[in-house]
């Protein structure tokens, strides 16, 4: 998975792209490229590492007249097919020199169509797939004389897997040619110029004119501004349909945070209540996408949900809420698992599918086979127009706004809130809650933004915590009932952007191995708010302290039992244990982002991850 930039216009091309490529480096950073055309040539530039490498790179070795140019490419890479360096960067050349192609997908039959070129002369200098399509457009270009324009569309139908592509002729560069199929590409235009990338957002101090590709097209956009879209199967000429984006560029500044990541976290009070805003109103619940649906949701026999990493973290959360308020048989399902097990799934029942980006690749394919056998897909997504939202039967926004650290954070918590809303609504329509139960959650959700705020001024503990604990190689994560899933998410969160160990466990489930690892070493990180298990989260404490571990543990405010045998408390406001998730699982994502952060990380873009898992 990468992302892609590309311009055709009247400008300079050079810092379009290059200030693009750096928005773009939540879909991968491990190393990047451009290419910038002038009248019968091009200058190309690529380099292992991320783009502001390349920046660097650019500026010490290049002549200012090698930037100028007004037709460019631009691509950062999260390494698929050969490992991160110089030659498997992208922008690829075909073998004769003429054609330039970025790329972001996998073409999965690369390798047979590289044994066919290889036959025919083709020489490759890189491990990748992408070196391949270039090749292969080539060869066909040739073979039949054709125009660039008919022989990505002739190479596109000889390709089994995903791509979004641009691709730039040498000897003309007043034309690009750009195709989609299961990765992302928007085409932003304005009067004189086009814009091409992965998502609308560097462009959008340029145009908020956009274009959505759809799988199976492709465009021919050349500089005086003509713009022809064709289906890649037969090549039928399409109307382009344009939209008008309404985004704030605040929302994807960092705002004086020194990472996005934090920036997000303290988001979480205005998301959440972005989420609720128009469906919680005083005890009413409205939601379009369930309303429109009430009889699929009333009489389903069962529900799946489908999900990856921190989604999958929510679904769990889900299935509490979903099986207590609405009293249906709930599996929860990583999406990767369930698209290769064929699954039993029936008319009645329902699938929701859940992703923050919209376009994780097995989340997609999970998708597609729910609808394959027949399921009502509902679709609990972030990004809006992205391929979940046009694909599921109904849905629901979270409305988290657009998240740029890797590690999801708000998205999370409006993903609870979205869950929380649904079960409370279908628990209602099917008469399976009380009506004062249900009174009582809706006024509390509406408190939650206020309580978010709140729990999020802890600042000096989260500091001191951090400071006892960098230097360790592990933690583990516990909670009971629905808190598991927090721990579980804590865990991650730790994993993944300080590179510390951590394991989430069940806190009854420690008995039966986990306690091994227990040494004075080990911070043990426990969710011990009040509620149905407080009395045997006690228990658990105790076990720990016995075995000499350092309980940081997670309470209500004005505990009193814990707090005498924790080393550290972290305290939150009392809420109902229901809604407790969207509370708890804020210091672990502060003490995660802090753990990293004074370990000297790159909190926004950890090692080895990409904002959006557009490969299976
Ligand atoms: C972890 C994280 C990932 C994503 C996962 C699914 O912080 O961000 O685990 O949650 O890759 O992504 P979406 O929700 O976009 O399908």
């Amino acid at each position: 998975m990468c992302g892609i930039i590309g311009y055709l216009g009247y400008r300079e091309a050079y810092p379009i792209i290059i200030n693009g490529l750096k928005k773009l480096e939540y879909r991968g950073y491990d190393s990047s490229g451009i290419a910038i055309f002038y009248d019968g040539g091009y200058n190309l530039y690529k380099t292992i590492g991320s783009v502001y490498e390349l920046e660097k790179k650019i500026s010490y070795n290049i002549k200012i007249d090698e930037k100028k140019g007004t037709t460019g490419i631009g691509h950062t890479r999260w390494a698929t097919h050969g490992i991160p360096n110089d030659i498997n960067a992208h922008p690829h050349v075909s073998n004769s020199n003429e054609l330039i192609l970025i790329h972001n997908g996998i073409i999965e039959n690369y390798h047979a169509i590289k044994i066919f070129l290889s036959k025919k002369g083709f020489i490759f200098n890189s491990k990748t797939d992408t070196e391949v399509l270039v090749n292969l457009i080539e060869y066909i270009k040739n073979e039949n004389q054709l125009s660039l324009e008919e022989a990505v569309r002739i190479s596109l139908n000889e390709i089994i897997g995903a791509y979004s592509i641009a691709i730039v002729e040498k000897s003309h560069p007043e034309r690009i040619v750009i195709a989609k199929l299961g990765s992302p590409l928007a085409l932003g235009i304005n009067d004189k110029e086009f814009f091409i990338a992965s998502d609308p957002i560097p462009f959008l101090n340029y145009t908020r004119n956009v274009l959505d590709l759809k799988d199976g097209e492709m465009a021919i956009l050349k500089r005086n501004h003509e713009l022809d879209l064709r289906k890649i199967t037969n090549n039928h000429k399409l109307s382009p349909s344009i939209r008008e984006l309404h985004i704030n560029l605040k929302q994807i500044e960092k705002g004086g945070y020194k990472y996005f990541m934090l920036k997000e976290i303290h988001e979480q009070p205005k998301t959440i209540f972005d989420t609720l805003r128009g469906r919680l109103s005083n005890e009413l619940i409205c939601i379009e996408g369930i309303e429109s649906n009430i009889d699929r949701f009333i009489n389903a026999k069962s529900i799946t949900i489908v999900a990856c990493g921190t989604s999958w973290h929510a679904s769990l959360i889900g299935e509490y809420l979903l099986e207590d308020f609405a009293k249906v048989p709930v599996e929860v399902e990583y999406a990767s698992e369930f698209r290769y097990r064929n699954p039993i799934i029936e008319e009645q029942d329902i699938v929701i599918v859940i992703s923050q980006s919209g376009e994780t690749a097995d989340t997609i394919a999970a998708l597609k086979l729910a609808k394959a056998k027949g399921a009502f897909v509902f679709g609990i997504c972030n990004v809006v127009g992205s391929f979940l939202a046009r694909n599921v039967d109904a849905g629901m926004y979270t409305h988290a706004g657009p998240e740029i650290g890797v590690a999801s954070t708000k998205s999370f918590t409006a993903q609870i809130t979205v869950l929380f809303l649904l079960a409370l609504k279908i628990g209602k329509q099917r008469s399976k809650i009380t009506h004062d139960r249900y009174k009582l959650l809706c006024k509390e959700l509406g408190s939650i933004p206020e309580k978010v705020r709140i729990t999020l001024k802890i600042d000096n503990i989260i500091d001191t915590i951090s400071r006892n604990y960098h230097n360790v190689e592990n933690f583990i994560y516990l909670g009971r009932g629905i808190n598991f899933p927090v721990a579980l998410e804590g865990a991650l969160k730790l994993k993944e952007i300080s590179y510390i160990h951590a394991e989430g466990y069940p806190a009854a489930e420690m008995k039966h191995g986990p306690i091994a690892l227990i040494d004075e070493k080990m911070p043990v990180v426990i969710i011990a708010t009040q509620n149905s298990v407080y009395e045997k989260i006690i228990g658990n404490i105790q076990e720990i302290k016995a075995r000499k571990g350092k309980i940081i543990a997670i309470v209500n405010k004005g505990d009193f039992q814990v707090s005498m045998l924790a080393d550290h408390i972290i305290e939150i406001p009392t809420i109902s244990e229901e809604l407790s998730p969207l509370l708890t699982v804020l210091p672990l994502q502060l003490l995660a982002y802090k753990l990293a952060y004074i370990r000297g990380k790159n909190v926004d873009q950890p090692r080895n991850l990409a904002k959006s898992v557009t490969v299976e």
